[in-house]
């Protein structure tokens, strides 16, 4: 151990409380053993210290930061080194406002375009996921702050975040859900990692041995801390056996008192508590170090323009019609949208950061060479019909040369703690296009989201330009783009499917009642739309330039694959070269093809370079559940370069020789997963596929104390059912009212035991227990548990914050 001197001093009191946070944000501290508090933060695209009062769920304010790109955005660019440069930028704000672990970035596969935090995660790709999470990794530890990817793993829903069980089979785990973070440990050196929530097929991720322990830590070499989610800790003692170092936020020392307890009892050994310190002790002693004489400041000027030059590069012109952009000088245009006075540029939840600035493009018009010759906002932000704002569009439209109409999914939507429950945007908006097309034909349409939507409007435009949320210096970039200073480079890490119907995971998600089941399998996104002849709008990978690129000479070796890019257009322009790799009549079953590499590179016009995409361990592997390792299946590959996953380009072929003969599968027992049909795969093939029986995701017999709060619903006691119906009350009237209640939704969904997890020690698990059997209809027995379970728990606190008083 490195730390050894200092384990070997600490009481045991003293290494159980060092476990587990002390406050919202904060390590505990020791003087005695001279360790220090380290201090983390969220988030992912942006800083958000609260000073003050301290929530997860982005409610009280924060210090001003830059408000970068979200991830679903950057993902775009397909630019890992913006991501890094965006990492370092990320790391020095968090140095200067004394953050030392930055809570990000987030990384869980889009299985649904509903997950209502889509907008914070990369892609539905593992490969794009992963590469674009290492290099904020990179550029955010590059600062001497460490970056915590997250959330670890198989987290893809918000309904009943904490108390799900996601239900997969091994194969899909590594190949999809493990793959990204595979990638941010391995290539982004990682030294911090969030545990989820939920469980993984029936283990707490946070107590997951599989997971934490013989991936995580063995397989991976990952050699840093397992921070737990915000009450994702359910039993600490499994957690810090299975390698988990850190539960936050503030259990309090009830906790740490189960830890004693469990290493008294035998559960737990005194060497695995040891371990968990030394990694802890290391990551407090080098944060603490690495923050020493470091600025107290940052140029915020500086950090808007990277966010603007992030937003610029990560936005995708989805069509261009008749080269209607870029607009010519002087055109005279109609700015038409609420969203171009009040941008939609980030999402809510934790993430939600308190920008230095915020610019709009209403006010930035009027920098640009276009004839502005009316702006309105067009329609209400909160879906109602209004007749007099509608009519002022419609006379602003008919004047211009064209409209530009901004527009999108609004800011209730998408946020941390609910899932959307379709992907349309709201009507209002999309009667008003109806009009609008009926005055004016050149519409062009600048879309705000942090998600796919359904766009059955999408041929009213002449122009599409997706800018997903972009940041608080995305009303520049939009306009550098709409009028050429800038050309467009961003291609969809997320396929736009047609109808909502047609996602893979429509009759999947979200969930059953306790259990999540991955009946789609590796079929995500455009692996299941390619592999099941499903038809879509806008396909992965794709995006239009205002030049032309032309590709040529591919030459595929053992290394990798050769080729070259020419701009033919007439504008310097950059293109995002993609590599799918295709195995035909293959014996185990597989998507069509798969993203196994891409680079951007950035051509003059007429410029031509020679592109190498070096091959690498993911290029052919695919996990065999017989061998339980990585293996290559035997037979001649197709190496595809493409322009996007439908535009292909270039074809080679490699040869490769079969690691194994042991095949994983019997074809006929698992018709779906070979045809890639698998939008109702039943349970007899899902149960194949599992190797194992469907555990029951049905609510039934007593509530338990990791039961969601919403399933108060099923309470015997009256007064428990009273609670829920008031709770359901108040969560309709937020929900109505058309601005969702993040802390109501965050409690409806809680499990019972988040009480104890989040409560700085005023409630021990104890008392939960008591609150339990007291739902469960035991009146009186749980509320003398919960009693005296107070006496009692204030008391053995006291003595505890004795004995580790410094
Ligand atoms: C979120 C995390 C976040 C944490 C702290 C949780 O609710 O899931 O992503 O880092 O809160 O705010």
């Amino acid at each position: 151990m490195k730390y050894q001197d200092i384990i070997e001093k600490m009481t045991i009191e003293e290494k159980a409380a060092f476990l587990s946070g002390k406050g919202e944000w904060q390590t505990r501290e020791f003087k005695r053993l001279g360790i220090p508090s380290i201090f983390c933060s969220d988030g992912p695209h942006g800083i958000r210290k609260q000073a003050g009062a301290g929530d997860h769920l982005g409610l009280n304010a924060s210090l001003p930061a830059t408000c970068f790109p979200t991830a679903a955005t950057i993902a775009n660019s397909w630019d890992p080194e913006l991501g890094e440069k965006l990492g370092e930028t990320l790391g020095e704000e968090a140095m200067a406002q004394g953050v030392n672990v930055l809570l990000g970035p987030g990384l869980n596969i889009k299985r649904s375009p509903l997950c209502g935090r889509n907008f914070e995660y990369f892609s539905e790709d593992p490969y794009l996921a992963g590469k674009m999470a290492a290099s904020y990794v990179r550029g955010i530890q590059s600062q001497g702050v460490f970056a915590c990817p997250k959330h670890f793993a198989v987290n893809s829903q918000e309904l009943r975040r904490m108390a799900m069980n996601s239900v997969l089979d091994e194969r899909t785990l590594r190949e999809i859900y493990l793959t990204g973070f595979e990638i941010a440990v391995k290539e982004g050196n990682a030294k911090t990692i969030m545990s989820a929530y939920n469980e993984v097929n029936g283990t707490y991720a946070n107590e997951n041995k599989h997971l934490l322990n013989d991936i995580l830590r063995k397989d991976w070499g990952f050699d840093g801390i397992v921070i737990t989610d915000w009450g994702a800790s359910n039993d600490h003692a499994l957690g810090v056996a299975a390698g988990s170092n850190l539960e936050m936020p503030n259990p309090g020392l009830d906790s740490a008192r189960e830890l004693i307890a469990a290493v008294e009892s035998g559960k737990i050994s005194i060497k695995d508590v040891d371990a968990r310190v030394d990694e802890l002790l290391d990551a407090v002693m080098t944060l603490y170090v690495n923050a020493q004489g470091k600025k107290d400041d940052f140029d915020k000027a500086a950090h808007h323009t990277i966010a603007r030059k992030a937003a610029a590069e990560s936005t995708v012109l989805l069509k261009n019609e008749e080269n209607i952009l870029p607009l010519k000088p002087g055109t005279k245009v109609a700015v038409i949208g609420d969203f171009a006075f009040v941008p939609r540029y980030q999402g809510a939840g934790s993430s939600m950061v308190n920008p230095t600035k915020i610019e709009t493009v209403s006010e930035l018009t009027g920098n640009y060479d276009i004839q502005v010759v009316g702006s309105c906002r067009g329609y209400s932000r909160t879906g109602e019909e209004d007749a007099a704002i509608t009519k002022e569009a419609l006379d602003v439209a008919a004047r211009a040369d064209v409209v530009l109409f901004f527009f999108g999914l609004n800011e209730d939507s998408e946020s941390e703690g609910m899932d959307r429950n379709h992907m349309r945007i709201p009507q209002n908006q999309i009667n008003l296009l109806q009009e609008l097309g009926k005055v004016n034909s050149n519409l062009i349409g600048i879309i705000s989201a942090g998600s796919a939507i359904e766009m059955p409007w999408h041929h009213y435009f002449k122009a599409l330009l997706h800018c997903y949320l972009n940041g608080q210096a995305g009303a520049g970039a939009v306009l550098d783009i709409l009028t050429g200073g800038v050309n467009p480079s961003g291609k969809l890490s997320e396929t736009i499917p047609r109808r909502h119907e047609d996602t893979p995971a429509f009759r999947y998600y979200p969930s059953q009642e306790r259990t999540s089941e991955y009946r789609e399998s590796l079929y995500v996104g455009y692996r299941y739309y390619e592999t099941a002849g499903v038809p879509v709008l806008y396909p992965f990978g794709f995006g239009l330039s205002y030049t032309t690129f032309e590709y040529s000479d591919l030459s595929v070796n053992d290394e990798g694959a050769t080729f070259t890019v020419k701009n033919t257009g007439e504008r310097d322009g950059a293109e995002v070269v993609q590599l799918y790799v295709k195995l035909k009549n293959a014996k185990v079953f597989r998507p069509e093809k798969e993203l196994k590499g891409f680079t951007k590179v950035f051509l003059k016009a007429g410029e031509s370079k020679a592109v190498t995409i070096p091959f690498d361990d993911k290029t052919f592997r695919y996990w065999n559940v017989r061998t339980d390792k990585w293996e290559v299946e035997g037979g001649k590959y197709e190496i595809i370069i493409g322009a996007s996953s439908a535009d292909l380009r270039l074809f080679g072929e490699i040869e490769k020789a079969a690691t194994t003969d042991k095949l994983p599968y019997d074809p006929a027992l698992l018709p779906s997963y070979y045809s890639g049909k698998i939008q109702n795969v039943d349970n007899g093939e899902f149960e194949q596929l599992l190797g194992r029986s469907i555990p029951d995701g049905h609510w039934s017999g007593m509530l338990t104390s990791n039961d969601a709060i919403c399933q108060l619903y099923y309470a015997k006691s009256g007064l428990a059912r009273f609670a829920y119906r008031r709770l359901t009350a108040m969560k309709k009237k937020a929900d109505d009212s058309g601005k969702p209640d993040l802390n109501i939704l965050f409690i409806y969904n809680m499990p019972f035991r988040a009480m104890a997890k989040m409560t700085g020690g005023a409630v021990s698990m104890d008392m939960v227990d008591g609150i339990v059997k007291l739902v469960n209809g035991h009146f009186f027995g749980g509320l003398g548990q919960v009693i005296s379970g107070y006496f009692r728990n204030s008391k053995l606190n006291k003595q505890y914050e004795k004995k580790i008083e410094s």
